[in-house]
């Protein structure tokens, strides 16, 4: 498959390299060039680079991995506004937090930071996806715990871009967890707002999750 990237830091980075490993074609997509080439060389063999743009128009599936608050300005330089996203899986990983990790509020009071990303990029698949663990954690090959493969919640609307999705979360050796529409990205983000608070302090917030089958007597 053909995936662009909008940015170049480390998410991207983790994300492209897991997927061009897989055997997906990678091209990089970035507002400094510079920053999109460097990282296409660090992914090796045939992974391109361009701006934000050239990364849109190139993917069949395009990772939006820019902080939230600048997600307006790069859909807007991909030219989503204009529909350069129309049917493409978009994989939104971003989490509406400040530059120190807090929570921001979502403008425009709307429910989520992809509902937000739905509206500006016309036409795109939006699927939330990858905004629970670091780049530290996509970067493991594979990433696998006690409990077996990392499993990766992802939510949207549309049949075809979550099965997309489901593909690249098994290219990198992780099992899908589909919680619903895109109507639960609010919840998806809100999670990670909650485990980043404890994972800051050094808390492992799995002693706090009793086993589904114990819930309910
Ligand atoms: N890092 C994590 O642990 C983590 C985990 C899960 C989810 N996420 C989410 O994933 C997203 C990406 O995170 P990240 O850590 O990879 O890197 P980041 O530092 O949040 O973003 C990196 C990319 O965004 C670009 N960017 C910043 N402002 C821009 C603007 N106004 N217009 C266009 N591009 C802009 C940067 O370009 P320049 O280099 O030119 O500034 C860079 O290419 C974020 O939304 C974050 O919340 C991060």
């Amino acid at each position: 498959m053909r995936i662009g990237t909008l940015g170049a830091g480390p998410m991207a980075q983790a994300l492209a390299t897991q997927w061009a490993r897989a055997g997906h074609e990678v091209y990089v997509g970035a507002r400094d060039g510079k920053k999109a080439a460097a990282l296409a060389g660090r992914i090796g063999g045939a992974a391109g680079a361009g701006s934000l743009r050239e990364a849109a128009a190139f993917g069949e599936a395009v990772l939006l991995a820019v902080p939230y608050t600048a997600v307006e300005d790069a859909l807007t330089a991909a030219g989503a506004r204009e529909g350069e996203l129309g049917g493409r899986t978009l994989i939104d990983c971003t989490n509406p937090l400040d530059d120190k990790g807090a929570p921001i509020g979502i403008e425009g009071g709307r429910p989520s930071a992809a509902a937000h990303i739905a509206e500006i990029a016309r036409g795109a698949r939006v699927v939330k996806a990858f905004n629970l663990c670091t780049p530290a954690v996509w970067s493991l090959t594979p990433p696998v715990f006690q409990d077996g493969p990392l499993a990766v919640p992802l939510c949207g609307d549309d049949a075809t871009a979550l099965e997309t999705v489901r593909a690249l979360v098994r290219d990198m050796g992780c099992e899908p967890m589909d919680v619903g529409g895109l109507d639960h990205a609010g919840s998806q983000e809100a999670a990670l707002a909650f485990l980043a608070g404890l994972w800051f302090r050094g808390i492992e917030p799995r002693t706090a999750l009793a086993p589904v089958d114990r819930l309910f007597g």
